[in-house]
Order: structure tokens, then C-alpha cells, then sequence
């Protein structure tokens, strides 16, 4: 009766640097988590009643957003979860949106705001990078400055992340995934047990944070061969924190010769790396060679979509009915 629908994304510089309010890069990807909304006598997701165990996400933006009767939510989605791909960012977002949709409240800005509300709450610390760049579809730079081109800012705890518009650059990138899911609460605090003890923590997070803006500028330029020699150092620095693994590295080598550079993705761990390379085909063949999960993706400028697939169902939400919220 209502499809809501959110695309996955890839952190191209700035992943755990972002969580200390440093810049960060992302992008959407041509992939999407769709949730399709319809009336029911208990709120269901897939056919299993909505549980904190087992659905955190809908479950915060149902208690958040909605009092409206049952809905039940369905998904399909083609971003493999615990990817570093964003699918949970993607859930929040089109779980949100669909309900504010519903409330007569829908507009970019409270998707995001909102979506961030949910990860926040459910993940503990978490920038708003995911859920951002989800909503808004093509790219997004995260930074403590506002500048040109600002869509919001976010503030949470100590931080404040001015979240800008980029336009999506056209790069050829190739994601490895690991098979090993990527865990982002686990990641984060791991970091930040690094952070809170070692100064040489707090400066890789400064390098980070540096090594986006560059990053930036590159992007700017379309110098495909500078931006690939900062994903290597953001990986480098990456590892120095501790977040990557030996099925992330063995990806990394495998798509390492044959591209302008790699890097894990997301939290790490497990999860992706992305390669940006000209020898999509190759690349691909290569990770899978190692074990790995490869697939092509372009970026996307579309972002949180909602559509209307049924009208007359609709009434149900919009005029009070018999249905009622367990
Ligand atoms: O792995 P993902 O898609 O959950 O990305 C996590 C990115 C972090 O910077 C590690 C955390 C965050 O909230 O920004």
C-alpha cells in the first residue's frame, strides 16, 4: 500500500574519524533496502511480530513515530546486512519515512533527523553519516564546519556535524564483502577504548579527519589516481586503529594491483572493502578468487523514496479506524 525505499551507501574517507565529529565522505550506492507498509491487526515485520530483539530499528522508529492502528512492514532488500553498506542507516531511514509520510510530517530533513535519532539510540555513539547520506542519495560530506551547499546540521553529545551536499562522482567501484559480518557498535568501541588511552589514537583520528578534506579536493579534481592513493592511506590509518581483519586484507590484496586504490568501508572487522579500479570484471573475478562477495555499483542520486502503491488502503492511517496499535 506504501513502499518506502532507501539506498546503501559507502564511506569513501572518514569512517570512526566522523564519530569524534572529524569530516568524512560518503556516497549512495545503486542498491536499496525497500519496506513496504500495509494495515494490520499487530505491527508485524515479515510476517513475525515487532520485537526489540529481533527488529531494533523498526521497533525504535515505530515507538518514536508512530500511534497510529498496526502496521505491518515487509522488506526486500538488496544490500547484504552487516556489510559496512549501510542496510541498518537504510532500514532506519525507510521505516522512518514511511511513517512521517503516514503522520503528514514527511520532508528530507526529518527523515534524517529522525533516522539518526533511531541509530543513535539503538547503536549508542553513531554519526549521522549513514542515515544522512541514505536520505539525501548522492553524496554528502560530514563536517564541523558549515559551508557551501549545507543540507542540516546534527548535534549529539559534544559534537556538531554540518552535513553538505556533494554531487555524486562518477567512479567505477567494485565492493568485496567479506562473508563476516561487521558489528558497528562492536567497532566503535573498540576505537574509542583506543582513543580514551593512547594520544597516537587521537592523532590517527586527526590524520583521518585531514585525510578526508584531501580527499574532498581530489574528488573535486576527478583525480582518480589521488583518490585512490588516500583510500590506501585511510586504510593504513584505519589499521592502525585496529578495525580491519585478515578476510578485509585479503581482499585488499586481491583487488590492491588492479585498482587506483581499496579500503575497508564502514565499521570494519568484517564487512566490505570498495575498490576503485577501471578493471571492473577482473577486480570482481579476483575477490572471488579469494572467498570474497564481489559486485559492480554505481552511485545513485536517489535517495529516501516514498510511493503510494494503494490509495484506498491508505484511509485506514489517515482517517482513525478499527485497527489499534498493540
Ligand atoms: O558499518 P556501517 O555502515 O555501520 O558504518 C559505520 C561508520 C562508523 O563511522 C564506524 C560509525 C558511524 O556511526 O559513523
Amino acid at each position: 500500500m506504501l513502499e518506502a525505499s532507501s539506498p546503501a551507501k559507502a564511506i569513501l574517507f572518514g569512517e570512526h574519524a566522523v564519530v569524534y565529529g572529524k569530516p568524512a565522505i560518503a556516497i549512495s550506492l545503486d542498491r536499496r533496502m525497500n519496506l513496504t507498509v500495509f494495515p494490520a491487526g499487530e505491527a508485524t515485520v515479515d510476517g513475525g511480530r515487532l520485537s526489540m530483539r529481533k527488529h531494533r530499528y523498526v521497533k525504535k522508529a515505530y515507538g518514536e513515530l508512530w500511534e497510529g492502528p498496526a502496521i505491518a512492514f515487509r522488506t526486500r532488500s538488496s544490500i547484504p546486512s552487516a556489510s559496512g553498506l549501510g542496510s541498518s542507516a537504510a532500514l532506519s531511514c525507510s521505516a522512518v519515512a514511511a511513517m512521517l509520510f503516514l503522520r503528514g510530517d514527511l520532508s528530507e530533513e526529518n527523515i534524517a533527523r529522525k533516522a539518526f535519532e533511531v541509530e543513535y539510540a539503538v547503536q549508542g555513539r553513531a554519526s549521522p553519516t549513514d542515515t544522512s547520506c541514505s536520505t539525501h542519495g548522492n553524496a554528502i560530506m560530514v563536517s564541523p564546519l558549515a559551508g557551501d551547499d549545507l543540507l542540516w546540521t546534527i548535534l549529539a553529545g559534544e559534537n556538531v556535524w554540518n552535513v553538505h551536499h556533494v554531487d555524486p562522482p562518477e567512479l567505477k567501484l567494485v565492493v568485496g564483502y567479506t562473508k563476516k559480518p561487521s558489528i558497528t557498535p562492536i567497532q566503535v568501541e573498540k576505537v574509542r577504548n583506543y582513543y580514551n588511552r593512547s594520544g597516537f589514537a587521537r592523532e590517527t583520528i586527526d590524520d583521518i579527519g585531514s585525510l578526508a578534506l584531501d580527499g574532498m579536493k581530489a574528488l573535486r579534481s576527478r583525480d582518480l589516481v589521488e583518490i585512490g592513493e588516500l583510500m590506501d592511506r585511510n586504510h593504513s590509518l584505519l589499521t592502525i586503529l585496529g578495525v580491519t581483519s585478515r578476510e578485509l586484507d585479503k581482499l585488499r590484496d586481491a583487488a590492491g594491483p588492479l585498482s587506483y586504490g581499496t579500503k575497508l568501508t564502514g565499521a570494519g572487522g568484517g564487512g566490505s572493502i570498495i575498490a576503485l579500479t577501471e578493471r571492473p570484471d577482473e577486480v570482481c573475478e579476483a575477490i572471488r578468487v579469494r572467498g570474497g562477495v564481489p559486485f559492480s555499483v554505481s552511485t545513485t542520486r536517489k535517495g529516501t523514496s516514498v510511493e503510494v502503491t494503494d490509495r484506498n488502503a491508505l484511509d485506514i492511517f489517515i482517517k482513525p479506524g478499527p485497527g489499534k496499535k498493540d
